[in-house]
């Protein structure tokens, strides 16, 4: 797998219509990447509907949304929700009365975790359980779809699943020294990848990255072929990372942001998309540019790759609207900054011999090192320094812009694949805003 099964021509076919349907498989948060895939299939006319990932009682037992939460999670999405709880990952299950993975790790200190073991015939067992249940969870999801999906309708499947990270408090700390420390703070992802704590986490993101896409497949297949058969079209598409193509030095160029802990999940990701495509089914993995969102703000320095956004507008034929976003974005900053400034320091960012190394795409995802986190945590404080709020960063802006993008592009894209993986990376993203806002 390589970068040069990018998406490179703005997709031209459409496929989905009104009464067409649009499934969600997973929640919609307000600055997530599936707002800009639902914005599209609300505006071809589809028929929305969700699921959810459940929620937990005082006992962490998953139970359905009760009727306000199901409520205000139907007025969000636009559509019907499918109350059965498909909370993905197995860090909270087990057999009865025996100890979840996650009281496990719980029994870990900060002390003791590098070198702690674990009971992995007891945590095979809590990881069948917990596949079992979601499973079955799908199949019950599967089963009330059937009955909202009439003959002749196409049906779009937007995969957004990822996560994983358990709630253990040792890991919580971890985790924020992993990916938001420097200096004395500095802790090495490699470390944590050789405890067993980090193999039970990387066990963990399989299922709920991964994992999940296999069973959305899978659990469908019935009612695909049912649809299959009545001259309908079936889609999957989901969300993937492995690094992206930005503008370094005026030309395109792989980076990456590190430690991506989660990228083997990524890769397997990528696998299951390629397994389904050869047996017939056209699923695709759209690996996606860094952004701002609920589930990156763990992530420091994430965001800086998505300021070279703004380069690329220029370079892919960018008009007076192109240049409403810098200056948008230069309004942003405080008095004394220019973008030109964030742009040098950037510049620096990318050029540096430490930086460099990370662009090897076959060593993906390479562990973090002192040095790095020191200028990625660095560059990124330096830059949201330059803001004048640091609530309103040009990285916000510039998120918005890529959900647009991308939104179009897989919803258009999907009408005629080109493969189960490919990279939207900021050309194609920065021509699609170009050719949206001409
Ligand atoms: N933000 C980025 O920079 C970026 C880049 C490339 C790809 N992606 C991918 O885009 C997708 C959406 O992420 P996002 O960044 O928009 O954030 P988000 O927080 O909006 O979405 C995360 C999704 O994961 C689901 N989820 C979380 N934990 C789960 C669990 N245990 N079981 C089942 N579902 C669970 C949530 O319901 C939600 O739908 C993810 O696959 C993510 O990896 C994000």
């Amino acid at each position: 797998m390589n970068t040069t099964h990018a998406l490179t021509q703005l997709p031209q076919s459409s496929l989905f219509r009104k009464g067409d349907v649009f499934v969600l498989f997973g929640e919609l948060f307000g600055r997530g990447y599936a707002s800009g895939l639902v914005d599209q299939a609300r505006k071809a006319g589809m028929d929305i509907v969700g699921i959810t990932v459940g929620r937990r009682d005082d006992n962490n037992a998953l139970r359905p949304l009760d009727a306000d939460e199901l409520a205000a999670a139907e007025a969000n999405l636009g559509g019907r929700i499918i109350n059965v709880p498909l909370m993905a990952g197995f860090d909270l299950d087990a057999p009865a009365g025996e100890p979840t993975p996650t009281d496990l790790l719980n029994e870990l200190t900060l002390k003791t975790w590098e070198s702690g073991t674990l009971d992995w015939a007891h945590i095979d067992t809590c990881r069948a359980i917990g596949t079992e249940r979601f499973r079955t969870g799908v199949a019950e999801v599967m089963a009330q779809l059937e009955g909202m999906i009439g003959a002749g309708r196409n049906v779009f499947f937007a995969h957004t699943m990822a996560g994983g990270i358990p709630k253990a408090k040792v890991f919580m700390v971890i985790a924020n020294r992993i990916y938001k420390g420097r200096g004395d703070r500095f802790m090495s992802s490699q470390t944590l990848l050789d405890s067993d704590l980090g193999k039970l986490i990387l066990q963990n993101f399989d299922e709920v990255s991964a994992n999940t896409f296999g069973h959305l497949i899978e659990g469908s297949a019935a009612l695909r072929a049912r649809i299959e058969a009545g001259g309908g079209q079936v889609r999957y598409t989901a969300y993937g990372y492995h690094g992206t193509e930005i503008l370094i030095d005026g030309r395109y160029q792989w980076q990456t942001y590190t430690n991506y802990t989660q990228g083997y999940a990524k890769m397997r990701l990528e696998r299951i998309a390629q397994a389904a495509w050869e047996q017939g089914v056209k699923a695709t993995v759209y690996n996606c540019p860094e952004i701002r969102t609920n589930s990156t703000d763990v992530f420091a320095g994430v965001e800086l790759p998505l300021i070279s956004l703004l380069e690329a507008l220029r370079k892919e034929g960018g008009g007076a609207w192109a240049e409403s976003q810098w200056q948008a974005c230069q309004a942003l900053l405080a008095d004394g900054f220019t973008l030109q400034d964030v742009l040098d320091k950037l510049a620096a960012f990318h050029g540096s011999a430490v930086m460099q190394r990370y662009r090897d795409f076959a060593a993906w995802p390479m562990p973090n090192s002192p040095e790095q986190a020191d200028i990625q945590i660095g560059t990124s404080e330096d830059i949201v320094g330059m803001h004048k709020d640091r609530k309103a960063l040009i990285t916000d802006l510039l998120s918005t812009l890529v959900l647009e993008a991308s939104g179009a592009l897989i919803f258009n894209g999907s009408a005629a694949p080109a493969g189960p993986v490919l990279w939207l990376n900021h050309d194609i993203i920065a021509r699609q805003l170009n050719a949206l806002h001409a």
